[in-house]
């Protein structure tokens, strides 16, 4: 059989990123050029800074995509380009752009949902790794437990009611001094700090409930700090990330596995910016190991946005017959 190059473009947030995949599962360029130095300077991402950086970037980004994998548009079968959800100015560039190419070439346009291709991560680097499965996906953006039937078949179990994990994360970093962006902060600073230095909250709200909620942890942290600051003590930055981290991990942890039982899966995929964490990475690992449970986890740089995760999306889409048109429009708020 004919091998099927799909050429993938993601800017829904602050990285430009294109990427060229084969058949899938195997990435042939993977560029990502990242806007988050710019965004540091204002604690966070600026969406009509990230919008305006886009336009810079995406041609030169596709560009390199293409060399990096020794193939010209000719190669390439479909373009795969991610329409939301996302900061709508962010999405409409790399979507125009990728309408734009369709068009110029005579090749089909395949739209992705961003959490999709943050699932479909989980078969890049694992070749054998197939539905089903329990995915957790956690990003900047979003925290849902979606069990994934087949291929393109996705229900979501369950979603956060406030804060996603990421943004929990940010907002706690902020708190105690960290900086932006606070996970891989947060992350690097609880290896030093005692976990159970502060007893945060674990809120699972209902019995048989799998929505998350994070906006009570972030107030107890913020709370804590400041009661401490008005106290005279000082506070033990890596104390209190270690502490905030495991609150987030067990409730992140015991959800998903009890997800999986319920639905009677034994294979967990993580996805999602957050995946990228390593408590999140070890916990799972071991809560796994004990179910007897297989664990898929993407590498850091096939957690946090990319385009190769697009690229795999698409092109189950593709061979699924997902077409879509050139009036194909950005949708931030777009429903797995
Ligand atoms: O998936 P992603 O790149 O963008 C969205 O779609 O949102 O996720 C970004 C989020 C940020 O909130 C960032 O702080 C978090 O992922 N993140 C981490 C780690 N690396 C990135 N959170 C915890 N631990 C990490 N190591
Ligand atoms: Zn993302």
């Amino acid at each position: 059989d004919k091998d099927i190059l799909i050429l993938a473009i993601e800017s829904s947030c602050d990285e430009t990123a294109a990427a060229v995949v084969k058949n899938g599962r195997e990435v042939l360029s993977n560029i990502i050029s990242s806007q988050i130095a710019l965004h540091t300077l204002y604690g966070g991402v600026v969406p009509e800074i990230a919008s305006r950086k886009h336009i810079e970037a995406i041609d030169g980004v596709i560009q390199k995509a293409l060399a990096e994998a020794h193939v010209t548009m000719e190669d390439i079968d479909a373009v795969g380009v991610t329409y939301g959800p996302g900061l709508v100015g962010a999405l409409l560039v790399g979507l125009a752009e990728a309408k734009a190419l369709a068009y110029a070439t005579g090749k089909p346009l395949v739209g992705v949902h961003h959490i999709e291709g943050h699932i479909c991560a989980n078969y890049i680097e694992n070749k054998d790794f197939a539905p089903p499965y329990m995915a957790l996906v956690v990003s900047g953006g979003h925290s849902h437990l979606v069990y994934v039937s087949d291929y393109g078949k996705y229900e979501i179990l369950g979603h956060t009611r406030d804060d996603a994990a990421g943004e929990a994360y940010d907002k706690v970093a902020r708190v105690i001094g960290m900086g932006y962006p606070g996970g891989p902060k947060i992350d690097a600073a609880a290896k030093v700090g005692n976990p159970n230095a502060v007893k945060f909250p674990r809120v699972f709200l209902e019995e048989d409930s799998y929505d998350f909620s994070f906006s009570g942890l972030k107030s107890a942290v913020l709370n804590y700090v400041n009661k401490e600051r008005m106290q005279n003590h000082p506070i033990v930055p890596e104390d209190i990330a270690a502490s905030f981290q495991q609150a987030v991990v067990d409730v992140l942890v015991t959800k998903t596995i009890r997800a999986a039982k319920d639905h009677g899966v034994t294979k967990i995929a993580l996805a999602g910016g957050v995946a990228s964490n390593s408590a999140l990475r070890e916990s799972m690992r071991l809560a796994c190991q004990k179910e007897g449970f297989y664990l898929s986890v993407p590498s850091p740089v096939l957690c946090t946005d990319n385009a190769a995760m697009i690229g795999c999306a698409a092109y189950y889409e593709y061979i699924a017959g997902v077409r879509d048109g050139l009036d194909l429009n950005a949708n931030p708020s777009l429903k797995l």
